[in-house]
């Protein structure tokens, strides 16, 4: 293999995502959001590491997962527009549901942590 065959897709990755400014711990204003709406409304369950909740014992992130099955971010947005929180995924917003998914992927690593997810072309982000 090549170096470029390792440095296209990560190049390719990196044209997705538009850079931002890097807010609290390196976190875009996006991912921090994520954050905050993970401990508010998915912790409970699915823990604040993704791996120790209560009611949903595999990890979503990171080894083991199984994220993976829904191909893209967008498929883990539709999943999760559909249903999460479990107890009502009405509760939130889709922009807040965006800003989920990005903090998702950057804790799966994904996506960098300054990165703002964007809508549009997130049926081009594959999740490995
Ligand atoms: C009341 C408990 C509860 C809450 C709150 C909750 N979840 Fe879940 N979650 C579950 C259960 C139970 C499943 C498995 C559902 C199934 O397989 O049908 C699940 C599955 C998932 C999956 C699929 C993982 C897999 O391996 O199949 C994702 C992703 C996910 N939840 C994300 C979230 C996010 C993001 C939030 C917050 C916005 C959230 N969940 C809030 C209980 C919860």
């Amino acid at each position: 293999m090549t170096p470029w065959m390792i440095l296209a897709p990560a190049l390719a990755g990196g044209l997705l995502l538009a850079a931002g400014a890097a807010g609290q711990g390196g976190l875009s204003p996006q991912i921090a959001e994520g954050q905050r709406l993970y401990a508010e409304h998915c912790a409970l369950c699915h823990g604040e590491d993704g791996r120790r909740g209560a009611g949903f014992q595999t990890p979503i992130w990171g080894e083991r997962t199984q994220i993976r099955k829904f191909n893209t971010a967008f498929g883990l947005f539709e999943y999760n527009q559909m249903m999460m929180p479990f107890d009502d995924p009405s509760k939130l917003s889709d922009e807040q549901k965006w800003a989920v998914v990005a903090y998702i992927l950057a804790n799966h690593g994904t996506i960098p942590r300054d990165a703002t997810l964007d809508p549009t072309r997130a049926g081009e982000i594959v999740i490995r």
